[in-house]
């Protein structure tokens, strides 16, 4: 194997032939280790030499079947493209406390229940603790589940050949050491070597195994030293813990085997990770009453919507700059959109602060959720109310112009199902109305104001 001196970024895992006190990539000082680094074998190392000599034409090439396991939990088998493949190897990032031992805990008892072997493997907790935290979330523990408490990579090899696992879970990488690098564990050149076992032993063809391997991300949200892992592994999952309400969104960055723009919802409670199967009344905030200042609007996440309920706060400004608080909204779109509102429907907000927020702590980033941020603001500063089964589905243009929504059709018959009233969209769409759902389409957003506004005045009740 060949050998050469590498300086590995703690902060970035940016990797450089020379030492220098500050890492070039990421700014850390200080940050640059020494480390051995060797030609990594990939699992395509193993193939034999005629196959690797020369090229085949694509038309020859024997596709190789992926079968895909079930990991008991549809939010995971959705981002992972349908399922765990069988000899893959999957990192799962997220900050300390978001759920990552959770959640494969989860996922290792509903693969104990199909019968299939795990091998849960822990260089952070004794067994003890896993047990403590197993008899929390399930009711009879299952004999499938093999716990190994230890710090030697070495050791967890020797029971992947005692046990033969499905499954695999190293809880963190950067836990675990290979006597041969005589280094300490979570130095990149050990995390490197150990993903690069777990390659090897996963993509074992006699004995293909199914890999999760957990790794730490440091406060800035950097994946410590984690950076160079990712193009071993097949999947590189993002456990998000930005959101309120103990939601957890799950993120593929990376997928060699799937789309990698799917969402898995799932919530914190005290029974463990809980799949959000219904985004719509886990995200709405139900009442019966209408309010002033929340405004209902459907955001694309993957290949599924999910309703965002924005609200928004006007107050008088007593300072020559008013605030503009808008977390789940870029700041420049918030300002466009203020214009907008002050030019096209002449409101006078320039002394008045504006607080916008998307329940859920979702981050508004379609441009149809337009005109629920500007019906929302609008509602806060007039006091006109607005009812929880209407929806408004447009981008608003710089002349207050009503866009057609894209994918507008499928948002209609999504509101349908989820039991909304009425949605308000641009003039490109027929008034047709989709079942209960009153599809009511409009030029400009002063006459989705003049509408709303009237009604609040009387004609509307209750919730028709
Ligand atoms: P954990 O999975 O240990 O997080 P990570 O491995 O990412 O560091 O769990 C994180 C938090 O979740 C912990 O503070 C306790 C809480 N928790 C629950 O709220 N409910 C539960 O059922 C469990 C097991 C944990
Ligand atoms: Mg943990």
């Amino acid at each position: 194997m060949a050998e050469r001196v590498r300086y590995i970024c703690k902060e970035c895992g940016h990797v450089q032939t020379g030492w220098t006190g500050k890492c070039p990539n990421c700014g850390a000082w200080a940050s640059m280790e020494e480390s051995r680094v060797f030609d990594v074998k990939g699992s395509r190392s193993k193939r034999s030499g005629s196959e690797r000599e020369r090229a085949i034409p694509l038309s020859q090439v024997v596709s190789e079947p992926s079968e895909r396991m079930d990991t008991g939990l549809e939010e995971l088998n959705r981002v992972l493209g349908g399922g765990l493949i069988r000899d893959s190897v999957n990192m799962l990032t997220a900050r300390p406390g978001a759920g990552k031992s959770t959640l494969l805990l989860q996922v290792s008892m509903n693969f104990a229940l199909q019968g299939r072997d795990v091998l849960y493997a822990s260089g952070e907790e004794s067994t003890g603790q896993i047990k403590n935290r197993a008899g929390r979330l399930f009711k009879e523990l299952n004999s499938h589940i093999y716990l190994l408490s230890t710090n030697s990579m070495d050791q967890v090899i020797r029971e992947i050949s005692r046990l033969h696992p499905a499954l695999l879970i190293l809880d963190s990488v950067q836990t675990f050491e290979l006597e041969e690098f005589g280094q300490r564990q979570g130095t990149p050149t050990q995390t490197l070597r150990v993903t690069d076992q777990v390659v090897q032993v996963s993509k074992d063809p006699s004995h293909p195994m199914a890999s999760f391997i957990v790794g730490h991300m440091t406060k800035s949200d950097e994946m410590a030293g984690l950076r160079t892992l990712e193009h071993l592994v097949d999947t590189v999952l993002y456990l998000d813990d930005g959101g309120e309400e103990g939601l957890r969104l799950l993120r593929a960055t990376k997928n060699r085997f799937g789309y990698t723009g799917e969402v898995g919802l799932f919530q914190m409670t005290a029974e463990g990770l809980m799949e959000v199967r219904d985004p719509y009344s886990f995200f709405l905030t139900k009442r019966d009453k209408p309010v002033t200042g929340s405004a209902i609007s459907l955001q694309k996440e993957g290949s599924r919507f999910i309703p965002v309920e924005i609200e928004a706060l006007v107050s008088p400004s007593y300072e020559p700059y008013p605030m503009r608080i808008g977390d789940s909204l870029r700041r420049d779109q918030l300002n466009t959109l203020v214009a907008v509102l002050e030019v096209r429907a002449g409101y006078r907000l320039d002394q008045r602060n504006i607080v916008l927020k998307a329940t859920g702590g979702i981050v508004i980033k379609e441009r149809v959720t337009d005109l629920a941020v500007l019906i929302a603001i609008a509602s806060a500063a007039d006091g006109f109310p607005l009812f929880a089964t209407d929806a408004f589905l447009a981008e608003v243009g710089l002349t207050g112009e009503l866009k057609k929504a894209e994918d507008g059709e499928r948002r209609i018959q999504e509101l349908s199902r989820m039991g909304f009233q009425r949605v308000f969209v641009s003039a490109d769409f027929s008034c047709e109305n989709h079942g209960p759902l009153q599809v009511i389409a409009c030029q400009d957003l002063s006459q989705v104001l003049d509408r709303i506004k009237r009604e609040g005045k009387g004609k509307r009740t209750g919730k028709n």
